[in-house]
């Protein structure tokens, strides 16, 4: 069975502007390129969610000049990619919070999210300035406006930036880190975890084939046993 929603940390841009010896925006930008092809791939796979995690709230924690040039590259990928993502049936939401985002680029993500909302393709969900203790915490927070006393996860999950999605089957880490860096907490309580060695600028559609094979190897359980295993 091909997952259902797939999340991937885009890892390791830096390491590979390193390994060629250029500045880390060169990887960053080779990643823009990778995130094209992946979503195209995803949504050719059968793929239905594709979450992809861009910048979280703790990368401000990074010089500037870096965060400038990711804001940069963000507004060329949606001003040059909003057409095609549209054509290709392409539904976008972004997961975290976008206060704090130049008015620029805000007002054009809302728009391109909300030109294909309607769509039926692919659900691709953008993770920027998202952390999962920052989405835990608003949605407590709306809980709580919303005079909510007795929550239940249906509850929760309702008021976290996936509302109405199913969890992620598969999570993909790229840059071979055994860590889930404050990435959909909630979420992820069952996801099938795959770390690949492999640097995002470098990651393919057949990287993202054989995520989707070993995956297709394991055994979910749930918590539960599955048949033959019960006595
Ligand atoms: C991932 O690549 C992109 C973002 C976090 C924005 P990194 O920039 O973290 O690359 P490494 O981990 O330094 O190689
Ligand atoms: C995780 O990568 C965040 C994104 C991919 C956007 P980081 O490079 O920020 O994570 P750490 O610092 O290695 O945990
Ligand atoms: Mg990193």
């Amino acid at each position: 069975m091909i997952p259902v929603h797939v999340a991937i940390i885009m890892d390791g841009n830096g390491r590979w502007a390193r390994q060629k010896s250029l500045p880390r925006i060169f990887g960053h930008k080779q990643g823009v390129e990778t995130i094209k092809k992946i979503i195209k791939a995803a949504s050719n796979l059968g793929i239905k969610v594709l979450t992809l995690y861009a910048f979280s709230t703790e990368n401000w924690k990074r010089p500037v000049k870096e965060i400038e040039a990711l804001f940069s590259l963000l507004n060329i990928f949606i001003r040059e990619e909003s057409k095609e993502l549209d054509d290709l049936g392409v539904c976008l939401r972004i997961l975290g919070d976008l206060s704090k985002f130049p008015c620029n680029i805000k007002t054009e993500v809302e728009y391109i999210c909300k030109i294909t909302s309607k769509n039926t393709g692919l659900q691709l969900n953008i993770a920027l300035n998202y952390g999962a203790r920052q989405e835990l915490v608003h949605a407590f927070g709306k809980m709580l406006e919303c005079g909510i006393e007795n929550p239940t996860e249906e509850i929760v999950s309702s008021f976290l930036y996936t509302a109405g999605q199913s969890d992620p089957d598969l999570l993909i880490r790229t840059s071979g880190e055994f860590r889930i860096s404050n990435f959909l907490l909630w979420q992820i309580a069952y996801s099938e975890i795959y770390v690949t060695d492999k640097l995002w600028p470098d990651f393919t559609k057949r990287d993202l084939e054989d995520a989707i094979l070993e995956f297709q190897k394991r055994e979910r359980r749930f918590g539960g046993l599955i048949e033959s295993n019960i006595d």
